[in-house]
């Protein structure tokens, strides 16, 4: 298949790209700046220059693809992320973008959307497992990646095949872990939430593999990620990585300063990613998290 990717030079496209390559499919992605566009075509795919709210750029470098994923984002990273107005940029990306996105595939042709979105929206479930069925908890810092999923919704009811994918936080060689894992090996907290409570992460290379069984998906909605963790092992083994003995968690007045920005990663999930493996035949590479992950941060 001819795959068309935004956020193509982002952590997720990096790694959609070498798996959807490696399944032999070709891949078309968008690049902002001719710096990103360099980025996307070193690992062999083919570039189209444009913003994802640019409609005749999206539809222009559509033209010819069986598959859209949207892997967009801007997320900030850091105390970045407690500075007013921090998701500006994101929630746009998730609320507009992905209505720009379905429009150009509508125009374009293309008869599939895979779009990335989070196993974070899920309520707080304490120790009980997470599927899909699972209910949801809407706040200001959730509501703009449910919108993106809504809109994927709309395009399958409106005769195309709208997949998305709940990733866990991925963990791994990203600019938010290697954030985290310089706090950790100076022995700094990174911690947010109950020590107890779980959370769902993803390696890197596994949201390529992910995207790939996506485009053979049924339409609908799907989480995808490794083991849950609890969140004290989830620092512990950070920790361990970077040559602590032990994690810190942050002190509640942070998750105070943070609010509904970070409510949203305290939750605890116990997620499965069960139904696409049994819906694809997808497995992660790296189902449990081990100080492995953090290697390329070393
Ligand atoms: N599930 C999760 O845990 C999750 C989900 C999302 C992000 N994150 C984290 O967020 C951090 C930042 O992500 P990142 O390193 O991938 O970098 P990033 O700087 O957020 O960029 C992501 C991608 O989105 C593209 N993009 C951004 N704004 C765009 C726009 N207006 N129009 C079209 N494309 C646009 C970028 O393209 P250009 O290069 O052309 O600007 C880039 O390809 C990472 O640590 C990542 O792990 C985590």
């Amino acid at each position: 298949m001819k795959v068309f990717l935004t956020g193509a030079s982002g952590v997720m496209g990096r790694s959609s790209i070498e798996a959807l390559h490696q399944a032999g499919h070709s891949v078309v992605g968008l690049a902002r700046t001719p710096t990103s566009a360099a980025r996307i075509e070193a690992l062999g795919a083919q570039s189209c220059l444009g913003d994802i709210y640019d409609i005749g750029a999206l539809t222009a470098g559509m033209r010819g693809c069986d598959a859209v994923a949207n892997l967009a984002t801007k997320v900030p990273v850091g105390t970045a992320a407690l500075m007013p107005g921090s998701l500006r940029a994101v929630d746009r990306i998730r609320e507009r973008g992905s209505k720009v996105v379905a429009d150009a595939a509508r125009q374009a042709d293309v008869g599939r959307i895979i779009q990335q979105s989070l196993s974070f929206i899920y309520a707080d479930q304490d120790d009980d497992w997470v599927d899909e069925h699972s209910p949801i908890d809407v706040t200001k810092a959730s509501e703009p990646v449910v919108v993106a999923e809504d809109t994927v919704l709309g395009f399958t009811a409106s005769g195309g095949t709208g997949v998305s994918l709940r990733f866990g936080l991925i963990t791994g060689d990203d600019r938010n872990s290697a954030w985290l894992f310089k706090r950790a090996a100076a022995g700094k907290p990174i911690g947010l939430g109950a020590e107890s409570s779980w959370m769902h992460v993803v390696h890197p290379d596994d949201i390529g593999s992910a995207v790939v069984h996506a485009l053979t998906a049924p339409g609908g909605v799907y989480n995808v990620g490794a083991e849950p963790v609890q969140r004290r092992d989830y620092v512990d083994t950070m920790a361990q990585a970077a040559g602590r003995k032990n994690g810190r968690f942050m002190p509640s007045w942070v998750l105070r300063l943070g609010s509904e920005k970070l409510e949203i990663l305290t939750r605890s999930q116990r997620v499965s990613s069960q139904l696409f493996s049994d819906r694809t035949g997808w497995h992660p590479q790296y189902p449990k998290l081990t100080p492995d992950w953090f290697d390329a941060l070393i």
